[in-house]
């Protein structure tokens, strides 16, 4: 396997020192990259796109041809762990994603099986490879996983939802089954993250994007147990070098303590926090990575210039920052306002780093 050329972003996870703060961007290959557009146009619907390993490759390499970006990660989704349960997932144009056969009542739950990442889920293990072999150790591929919690909203809800009506009222009418769900899904999310690290993922993000939607004591049964019995699970080396692991609860800024508790590596920080107060309620104990609203990406270059520098300045001086955007960058940025934005991170932070 090639060397790694930049390490920056393996490092900064590890709090080790860093030249610069590494930077990368929460879905960076995608639509707002007219190259992207093409490609997905070419495999036709977004699922044909992620099954198919070469072009899977391409388009998680098209932000990294355009940017000095120190992370790729693997192109994939979250959904594709409930599909290989056998939901049958779509997306409707405009609508996000739906699946067939919702697992709605405590009957379908227990009929769900645990998927083998080397069977149904093998085109997602065939792209990581392709794209470790691919990347040639120019930068560390990100391997990632949807949280129990955030899975099972859309496991439960059908899709994507507003009001999570109907989870909710699983969760405190019939709490046990939908824990049998989410251990369910805690099974198969520690399985297929360490397929992905014994295919070549370097690196592990779980993605809890719908955790900020329980109350204070409900986040702790629903979600973080589960994320914490994914930690326990892990792969935590390969190649003789520590595989980190970054937890991102998405509207999480009240639990960071909590989540710190579990053993990750890192925390992904939504832009509603200070990334100073984080640092300092975390301490030593992770690494950080974010914070910038997304739609910042949508103000001039100096504007966005003046963000970076303040978050920067708000972490301070060291190591333990991973730059990012708070959440996903938006379809209708402009491709060159994201490039000035990484280059804002590298120049700026050289000062933090001496
Ligand atoms: O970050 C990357 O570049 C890697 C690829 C990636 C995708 N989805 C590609 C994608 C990653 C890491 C995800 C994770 C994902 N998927 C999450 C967690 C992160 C988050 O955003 O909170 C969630 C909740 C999903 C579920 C999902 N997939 C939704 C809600 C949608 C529809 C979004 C939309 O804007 O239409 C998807 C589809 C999807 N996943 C797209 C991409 C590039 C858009 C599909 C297209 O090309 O039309």
């Amino acid at each position: 396997m090639a060397e790694l050329k930049n390490d920056r972003y393996l490092r900064a996870l590890l709090k080790q020192p860093v030249d610069v703060t590494p930077v990368w961007m929460m879905r960076q290959a995608g639509r707002y990259l007219p190259e992207y557009k093409a490609t997905r146009a070419q495999a036709g619907d977004f699922m044909s796109l992620c099954r198919n390993a070469e072009l899977a490759c391409e388009v998680t390499l098209q932000p990294l041809r355009r940017y000095d970006l120190d992370a790729a990660i693997l192109f994939s989704d979250i959904l594709t762990v409930p599909d290989a349960m056998g939901l049958g997932l779509y997306f409707e144009t405009g609508e996000g994603p739906r699946f067939e056969r919702p697992t709605d009542t405590i009957d379908a739950i227990k009929k769900l099986s645990i998927p083998d990442p080397e069977d149904e889920l093998g085109y997602v293990m065939r792209a990581v490879s392709t794209i470790r072999r691919e990347l040639n150790g120019a930068v560390p591929l990100i391997g990632f996983s949807g949280s129990p919690w955030t899975l099972a909203t859309y496991m439960v809800e059908g899709g994507s939802s507003k009001t999570f009506e109907k989870i909710k009222r699983m969760a405190y009418v019939e709490p046990a089954a939908l824990h049998m769900l989410l251990d369910k899904l805690a099974d198969s999310v520690v399985l297929y993250l360490n397929a992905q690290v014994a295919n070549g993922a370097q690196s592990l993000m779980i993605f809890d994007s719908w955790g900020g939607a329980l109350s204070h004591h409900a986040y702790r049964e629903f979600s973080l147990r589960y994320m914490q019995k994914i930690v326990d699970g892990l792969t935590r080396f390969a190649d003789g070098r520590k595989v980190p692991v970054t937890l991102f609860t998405k509207g999480g800024g009240l639990w960071l303590e909590a989540m710190a508790e579990t053993g990750c590596d890192a925390l992904g920080l939504d832009w509603t926090v200070d990334i100073g107060d984080a640092r300092r309620r975390v301490g030593d104990k992770v690494a950080l990575q974010g914070n910038m609203d997304p739609s910042m990406l949508y103000a001039s270059p100096e504007r966005i210039h003046q963000e970076v520098d303040q978050i920067l300045a708000s972490y301070g001086e060291g190591t333990g920052h991973v730059f990012n955007l708070g959440h996903g960058i938006h379809q209708h940025v402009d491709p060159e306002h994201a490039g000035s934005f990484i280059n804002s991170v590298h120049e700026l932070s050289k000062q933090y780093h001496k």
